[in-house]
């Protein structure tokens, strides 16, 4: 199974500011930008590389602040088409979420959990949804298979880290794709690297 962290960030490496706004992605210029269902699937111009990558995955696991964030936006779980794990401790949420077409599937505790039930259901490729604190925590027992990230060009100073945890262990990625995107925003795409 291959784990995909497919998001957005600025210059200083964060996904969203102290305030849980994404506003800050609007600067990379692209229409979609603006659309709140199209920044958790992050922003600028990277849509045809966001479609390519929600085309090629099979299932899904979300962060509780990343679908909260959804729903004050007054939107559902947007990728209801995909079966989805949501990693939460808050038993109401799938609920909050409305209906789906697959199932949304709420587990809590460690994230080995989620990532033995996905691979027994057979899935091959999963879209790491966000946010930092879930990506962090995927990192940590090295769940994390390849990080795509578009690059704002600005800083934000605070706020979720890309990997948001307190310490990690190190762990290498090879840089494979390194492109910039219309709007002085750059895509970077790194490999685990496990020898
Ligand atoms: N730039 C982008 O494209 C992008 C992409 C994704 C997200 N974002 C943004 O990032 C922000 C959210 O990221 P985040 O790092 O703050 O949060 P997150 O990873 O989405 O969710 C963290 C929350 O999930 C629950 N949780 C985490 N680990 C858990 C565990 N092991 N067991 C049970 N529950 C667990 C906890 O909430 P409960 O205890 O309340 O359940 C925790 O507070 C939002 O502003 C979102 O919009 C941006």
């Amino acid at each position: 199974m291959h784990v995909v962290w497919f998001t957005a960030m600025s210059m200083d490496g964060r996904i969203a500011t102290a305030g849980d706004s994404l506003d800050f992605l609007d600067l990379m210029g692209s229409p979609e930008a603006s659309d709140d269902t199209e920044q958790v699937a992050p922003g600028g111009d990277d849509s045809s590389d966001f479609e390519a990558m929600v085309k090629s995955v099979d299932a899904i696991i979300v962060g509780a602040s990343t679908l909260r964030w959804l729903l004050r936006g007054g939107h559902g779980w947007p990728h209801g088409d995909l079966p989805t794990w949501l990693i939460t401790h808050d038993e109401g949420l799938v609920a909050a979420a409305g209906a789906t077409d697959k199932p949304l599937r709420a587990v809590s505790g460690s994230l080995e959990t989620a990532f033995e039930e996905i691979e027994a259901a057979g899935h091959q490729r999963v879209w790491l949804a966000g946010g930092g604190s879930v990506a962090g925590q995927a990192l940590a027992i090295d769940r994390v298979d390849e990080v795509i990230v578009t690059v704002a060009p600005t800083a934000v100073g605070a706020g979720p880290a890309l990997f948001d945890a307190p310490d990690l262990p190190l762990r290498r990625f090879r840089l494979a794709e390194c492109r910039p995107l219309p709007g002085d925003a750059a895509l970077l795409r790194w490999v685990r690297e496990r020898s």
